[in-house]
């Protein structure tokens, strides 16, 4: 057991229905966490989670809405605060994001604002509604990346959402602080697309020191480390990319 538990208490995770958001609601409902699994148009895969976690005996929801607007986020935040009572809301992690090429040549303004507006502006949302809400020394946990300090070339709005991710989780531990800690989990490649060729997966390890691509699980335990084992951590992010960043130049 951690210094502070989120066993009995609500957990929201972001995009949950799949892949990243999907481990660390299973890893927070391993540990006795509510889950309000959130999601936007993959209902069925989050009434999968759902079922998964209740199936296992624990306790979970699946709540929709599109983080680009903001009268849904706000309904949300009211259906999944009112769900956490009364042993309250123990932390938000917010992972849900767009990633995909935006090639310089040809980035379009519309390409920028859809970007900003999910990685970053949905993230900037979803702190100002539950902040308020977050027990004490709960946490808002935000997903960077590593390219955010090594831009991938053809990323250009992705690269910079996550960078102004890393600026507003810092801003916002000074804001939350004493009572509650904002902290970055900033991975390297996990999941890559299903659309990624097996080339590209294959340079990618070959430019990781550890020589491995991470799993879900290894940025899951970054996560739970941040909101159960330590808490004296806020305004940090820490880097689960198997080294890459000290060691890769970038340009994707
Ligand atoms: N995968 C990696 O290797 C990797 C590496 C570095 C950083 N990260 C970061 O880790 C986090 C999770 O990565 P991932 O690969 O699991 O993410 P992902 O599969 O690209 O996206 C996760 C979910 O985000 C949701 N989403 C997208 N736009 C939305 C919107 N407007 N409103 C509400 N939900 C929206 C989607 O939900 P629906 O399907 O329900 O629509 C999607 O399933 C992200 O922040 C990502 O940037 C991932």
């Amino acid at each position: 057991m951690g210094r502070f538990s989120v066993a009995g208490k609500t957990v929201l995770v972001t995009g949950a229905a799949k892949r990243l958001g999907r481990a660390f609601a299973l890893d927070f409902a391993s540990r006795g966490a509510h889950l309000a699994v959130h999601y936007r148009s993959s209902r069925k895969e989050a009434e999968i989670v759902v079922h998964e976690i209740v199936g296992k005996g624990g306790v979970a929801k699946a709540f929709r809405a599109d983080l680009r607007v903001r009268e849904e986020v706000e309904k949300m935040a009211e259906e999944v605060i009112s769900w956490s009572a009364p042993r309250g809301l123990a932390a938000v992690v917010a992972s849900a994001s767009r990633f995909h090429k935006t090639p310089w040549e040809t980035l379009s303004e519309q390409d920028w604002e859809e970007m900003i507006e999910t990685n970053l502006t949905a993230v900037f949302r979803l702190a100002r509604l539950f902040a308020p809400a977050l027990v004490t020394n709960g946490s808002f946990i935000t997903i960077g990346d590593w390219a955010a300090e090594r831009p991938y070339r053809g990323f250009l709005p992705y690269c910079v959402s996550k960078a102004g991710v890393a600026a507003l989780t810092k801003a916002l531990a000074v804001e939350l602080a004493p009572g509650i800690r904002a902290n970055a989990v900033c991975p390297g490649t996990v999941l890559p697309p299903d659309s990624a060729k097996p080339e590209v997966i294959e340079r990618i390890r070959g430019r990781t020191p550890l020589g491995r691509i991470g799993s879900p699980e290894d940025v899951a335990a970054a996560v739970r480390f941040l909101v159960e084992e330590t808490d004296f951590a806020t305004g940090t992010c820490l880097v689960i990319d198997g080294g890459r960043l000290v060691s890769d130049p970038g340009y994707g």
